[in-house]
């Protein structure tokens, strides 16, 4: 959520900054700002809307300066406007912030700032940070690490922030609780960001901050960690692997579009290294130490939200189905509150495409008090979950830009099926034989999916004729439910148009009551499992006049007779069709987004990563 942006050193700062504000555009903001030090002087410039709209607002204006702080705001305190918008001045202008997060004891330090005089601008919860730091640098007389330090200790709540004086040029204070923060490490400057997508294409020496650490970081001199507690730190260096190019559109008119088309190569991305079909190996690095404990596991609780709890849903599924150990998947905002039953040996798998889902984090603290063991999969390397879990294993999809999620799912769920054929193979649970047949066909799905990519033109056709209806209906059983959740999500994110998933079966104690001739529902309907039955909801919703759209195997001639729509998929082995079947379902939503003229890979009120509660 909102995106940091900082740069010290030698360089224009400006360049960067922008450029750095473009790149973290896909975490999903409402307003933009800058500050540049200048001829001592801390020029601030910030408006609502658009990273473009901030710079049409900067024409003309001074934007030298070899060191500056850059923000994008996703308002939680105070309307999107461009007073709210950071970053916030202190109230004499000599400090300006920049602050990802929330200060939750804002209003206690905003009475007490005030009783003493203080006056504010805006209604947000930052800008009582920075006047707090200001009022202890007068009062206590210390410098500006030391008033940043007093004032975080004041502080509860979540942030990242970046602190700039006017009275020094030379200095950056970075410091986090709960929302990321990474230091580029260049040959003489430092660039600071919510995540290395600003930094890769000036330096792949990076140290990712921890929680309640404070960076300080002075022009020309080795970079000082301590914690908010005065411990020096020794800052760890790690080096980035992202490349400049999978941060491009690549041709495509959307990042959605490129992240789904990209899929056969991420999710052989997700098991290379992992899966030896020829040898009959499967071993996902990460675990390995922590296999005993699942097998012995009495549970294996997932946690997660949105896309990635659907990912997990699947993963129940395969679990129970192939290693037979009890899987219960839980959201994560609903456990971390609900005081839930947790055994020491209760193995907790959290799984999120950012690393940074404030819910997810609280469910992993709450499984850790309880002495569970926590295991991650994430996507984003270094995130905070992944730091937060005892171990645990990336996804390894590649940077995900669209706000939409698609190639982390597959790539979720490839993990998970991993995960899944180890622990049936040491439990013994799998005859060689089927365990052979499964690892066989999950090397070939990357070709499948190219396959299936095929049917875009088919898929467009249909989103044509749909893109104005107001409801849509997912159906599908069995490892397809979690598929029509999934669906469902991805056509109300960036379509708007209200869509639902539900078992197919579930569908006649209920949602049977909103079919009509104008309702368009979206069966998964492969040859597998319960096909017959599917067919038969076919039927059901024919009687009443709806219009059905099929995701048949190839070469289905049954449901065809039925369907007003059928898209073709590839025939594969029934446990591995979401990661097949999601892929059309994906297209649809893209293609009925991009004709309502929506805006695909920044919808509204959605964040790439949500930090906050
Ligand atoms: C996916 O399309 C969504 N934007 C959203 O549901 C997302 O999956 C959810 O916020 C969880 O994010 P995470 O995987 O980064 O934890
Ligand atoms: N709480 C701050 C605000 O509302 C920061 C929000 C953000 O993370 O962008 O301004």
């Amino acid at each position: 959520m909102c995106g940091i942006v900082a740069y010290i050193g030698p360089k224009d700062a400006y360049p960067i900054l922008i450029n750095g504000l473009y790149r973290l555009e896909y975490r999903g903001y409402d307003s933009a700002g800058i500050a540049l030090l200048h001829d001592k002087k801390l020029s601030v410039y910030k408006t609502k809307g658009k990273v473009s709209e901030l710079e049409e607002h900067l024409q003309g204006k001074n934007i030298s300066g070899n060191i500056g702080i850059a923000h994008t705001r996703w308002a939680t305190h105070g309307e999107p406007n461009d007073i709210n918008a950071h970053p916030h001045s202190s109230e004499s202008e000599d400090l300006a912030i920049i602050h990802n997060g929330i200060i939750e004891n804002y209003l206690t330090l905003k009475e007490e700032l005030m009783s003493r005089g203080h006056k504010f601008r805006s209604f947000t919860d930052t800008e009582v940070l920075i006047n707090l730091i200001e009022d202890i640098q007068n009062n206590e007389k210390v410098d500006l690490p030391e008033a940043v330090r007093i004032a975080l200790n004041q502080v509860i709540g979540a942030y990242a922030i970046v602190v700039i004086s006017k009275h020094d040029p030379d200095i950056l204070i970075a410091a986090r609780k709960g929302s990321p923060l990474v230091i580029g490490l260049g040959k003489d400057d430092f660039y600071i960001a919510s995540d290395a997508t600003p930094i890769v294409e000036f330096t792949k020496n990076v140290v990712y901050l921890d929680d309640q650490e404070l960076a300080i970081i002075r022009r020309n001199k080795d970079l000082k960690i301590k914690t908010i507690k005065n411990k020096d730190k020794t800052p760890y260096i790690q080096k980035l692997e992202m490349s400049l190019n999978a941060l491009e559109k690549g041709g495509f008119e959307h990042f959605m579009l490129k992240e789904i088309y990209e899929q056969p190569r991420s999710i052989h991305d997700s098991f290379r290294g992992r899966l030896n079909a020829s040898k009959g190996d499967v071993r996902v690095g990460g675990i390995i130490d922590y296999e005993t404990k699942l097998i012995n596991a009495k549970r294996i609780i997932i946690v997660a939200c949105g896309t990635s709890w659907h990912a997990g849903l699947v993963g129940e599924y395969l679990i129970e189905d192939l290693a037979r150990i009890p899987v219960e998947v839980e959201y994560a905002s609903e456990f971390r509150y609900r005081n839930p039953v947790i055994y020491e040996d209760d193995v907790v798998i959290a799984i999120s495409q950012s690393g940074e889902t404030a819910d997810t984090l609280a469910a992993i603290e709450l499984a850790r008090s309880k002495g569970a063991t926590i295991l991650g999969i994430c996507n984003v390397v270094g995130s905070s979950i992944a730091r937060a879990t005892d171990a645990g294993t990336y996804t390894h999809a590649g940077p995900e830009i669209g706000v939409a999620s698609t190639k982390a799912f597959t790539a979720q769920v490839t993990v998970l099926t991993l995960i899944a054929l180890r622990l049936a193979k040491i439990k013994g649970t799998i005859s060689t034989s089927r365990f052979f047949q499964i690892i066989h066909e999950l090397e070939m799905i990357p070709d499948l999916i190219e396959k299936t990519l095929k049917v875009d033109p088919v898929v467009k056709e249909i989103a044509g004729k749909y893109k104005d209806v107001r409801n849509f209906l997912y159906l599908g059983r069995g490892y397809n439910f979690p598929v029509a959740l999934e669906g469902a999500l991805k056509l109300k994110e960036i379509s708007y148009i209200h869509a639902e998933g539900y078992p197919a079966a579930e569908m006649k104690h209920g949602p049977i009551a909103l079919i009509d001739e104008e309702m368009p529902v979206v069966f998964i309907a492969p040859n597998k499992g319960m096909y017959e039955k599917v067919i038969s909801n076919i039927q059901e919703v024919k009687a009443r006049k709806g219009k059905v759209i099929a995701v048949v195997t190839e070469g289905d001639t049954s449901v065809k007779k039925l369907a007003d729509y059928c898209i073709e998929i590839p025939e594969t082995e029934e446990l591995l069709v979401p990661l097949v079947a999601t892929i059309p379902l994906q297209l649809l939503s893209y293609h009925i987004a991009v004709m309502r003229n929506c805006n695909v890979d920044q919808p509204r009120n959605l964040a790439k990563s949500v930090t906050v509660e």
